[in-house]
C-alpha cells in the first residue's frame, strides 16, 4: 500500500547512533553494569512543588479540554518573562502554548516554510531538527560551524548558503551538542544577513538556563529583529521536566494569530494541569533551576578534569548545556566505531556525533546527567579504554 512522501521527509539519518542508547538503556533497565551517558534527559526529579501544583490541579478537576493556545495567565507570564530577559515588548498574543521545544518547532516549521522552501540550519544541530524542518516539504541546507572553529558559527558559511529560495535560518543557542553560546557579534551578524535577504530566523534557546560561560543573548532581542524572528523554549531542561512536554514559542503577531487553527487540529491545547505546574515553575522556581544549572557546572568540570587523564583525546569544554564533546579522531575514524567499542569493553553508553552533522563525525557527546560518582566512574573507565588503544 503506497504512503505519504511526508514519510519519507521525516526518516532522517542518525538512527545507528541511536542503537547503542538503546542496546545500553535496555540493559541499564535490566540491572546490568552500564553507565547510560547517551542521552540528554535531566536525572533530577521535577522539584517537588512543581509536582504538587499539578496534582492538586487535578485533584480539583483540572482534567478537561484547556485553552488551546495556552491559559491566558501562563501566556502572560511566558511574556513576562521573555521581555525581562530581553527587552523586546512581548504580550500574551505574542506567546502559543505547545507540547515542548520540539513540538514549538514542528508547529512552526509548518507554519513558515513550504515545499520548494529552503531552510539554512547551522550543524551540529539537534537531531529532530531535519525531520522537522522538512515536515512540509522544505529542504534543509545544513550549513557547517567547523570543529576547527569550536563549533562556533561561520558567517560567511551562512552567507554562501543563501539562495533566492532560503525563507529561515535556524540557530540553537546554547547549542546541543556543542555547549556554544553565541556571542553578540556573532547573532548580529547573523540578524545582518537575515535582515539583508528579508529572512525569518527560528532560534531554539532550550538551554539559556543552563549556561555557565558567556552571556544569552535571544536574537530577536537585537535591532529589529522581533519582527522576524519565533523563539522556541520549554521547561524540560531548565526544570527537568521533559516529560511533562511543556513548551511555547514567541512570535511577532503577524505569526502567532497562525497557529490557532495548527493547533486546533494538531494538539487542541496543552493538559491544564500541566498548564498550572508550568505558571508556578516559571513565577516560583528559578531558584530549583539554579540550584541544577550550579551542579551541571560542577559535574561539567569533573568531567573535562577526568578525561584529561586519557592520552589524545581533546575535550571541547562547553559553556552550557550538559554535554561534553570528546574529539575521537587519533583512535577512530567515526564515533560510532569508538561509542560500539566503548560499550562493548566498558559498558560505558556515549552518542556518536555524527548524528548532529558532518562537522561532528569523528567526535561522540557525552552527557553529564548523572551522579559525581558515575560520571567519575564512567570517566575512569573511558580513560582506561582509551589507555588499551594504540
Ligand atoms: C536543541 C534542542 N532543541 C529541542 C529539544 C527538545 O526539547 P523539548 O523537550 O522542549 O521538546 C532538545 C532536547 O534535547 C534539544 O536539545
Amino acid at each position: 500500500m503506497k504512503l505519504s512522501g511526508l514519510v519519507e521527509r521525516i526518516s532522517g539519518e542518525g538512527a545507528e547512533a541511536w542503537d547503542i542508547h538503546i542496546t545500553a538503556q535496555r540493559a541499564a533497565n535490566a540491572g546490568e553494569d552500564v553507565i547510560v551517558l547517551s542521552v540528554g534527559d535531566p536525572d533530577f526529579p521535577t522539584p517537588a512543588p512543581i509536582i504538587d501544583c499539578a496534582v492538586q490541579a487535578l485533584q480539583s478537576g483540572d482534567t478537561h479540554y484547556a485553552s488551546v493556545p495556552g491559559r491566558d495567565k501562563l501566556r502572560d507570564t511566558i511574556a513576562a518573562d521573555f521581555q525581562s530577559r530581553t527587552g523586546v515588548s512581548t504580550a500574551r498574543k505574542n506567546v502559543y502554548v505547545f507540547a515542548g521545544t520540539q513540538n514549538a518547532l514542528f508547529s512552526t516549521s509548518l507554519i513558515l516554510l513550504d515545499h520548494g522552501d529552503e531552510v539554512i540550519a547551522l550543524e551540529p544541530m539537534y537531531v529532530s531538527y531535519e525531520a522537522c524542518l522538512q515536515i512540509g516539504g522544505a529542504k534543509l541546507v545544513p550549513v557547517a560551524q567547523p570543529a576547527d572553529n569550536g563549533f562556533r558559527p561561520d558567517i560567511d558559511l551562512i552567507k554562501a548558503a543563501i539562495t533566492e529560495r532560503t525563507k529561515a535560518i535556524v540557530i540553537t543557542t546554547p547549542n546541543n551538542p556543542t555547549g556554544v553560546v553565541m556571542t553578540r557579534d556573532e547573532l548580529t551578524s547573523i540578524a545582518s544577513l537575515a535582515i539583508e535577504h528579508d529572512l525569518w530566523v527560528i532560534s531554539d534557546e532550550v538551554y539559556t538556563d543552563v549556561i555557565f560561560e558567556g552571556e544569552h543573548i535571544s536574537i530577536a532581542a537585537l535591532p529589529d529583529m522581533a519582527k522576524r524572528t519565533v523563539t522556541v523554549n520549554s521547561l524540560s531542561k531548565s526544570h527537568a521536566m521533559t516529560g511533562w512536554r511543556s513548551g511555547w514559542c514567541i512570535a511577532p503577531t503577524s505569526l502567532a494569530q497562525h497557529y490557532d487553527n495548527l493547533a486546533l487540529c494538531m494538539l487542541y491545547g496543552l493538559p491544564g494541569f500541566i498548564q498550572e505546574a508550568s505558571i508556578h515553575a516559571l513565577t516560583d522556581q528559578r531558584d530549583a533551576s539554579l540550584a541544577m544549572r550550579d551542579i551541571y557546572q560542577r559535574r561539567r568540570d569533573l568531567v573535562c578534569s577526568e578525561l584529561a587523564k586519557a592520552r589524545d583525546l581533546p575535550v571541547l569544554k562547553p559553556q552550557a548545556a550538559m554535554y561534553v564533546m570528546v574529539d575521537i579522531r587519533h583512535y577512530f575514524d567515526n564515533g560510532n566505531e569508538f561509542s560500539r567499542a566503548l560499550y562493548n569493553a566498558t559498558g560505558v553508553s556515549v552518542l556518536d556525533a555524527g548524528a548532529f552533522g558532518k562537522s561532528a563525525y569523528g567526535w561522540v557527546r557525552i552527557s553529564f546527567t548523572l551522579s559525581d560518582e558515575k560520571l567519575t566512574e564512567a570517566c575512569r573507565r573511558i580513560v582506561q579504554f582509551v589507555g588499551t588503544l594504540s
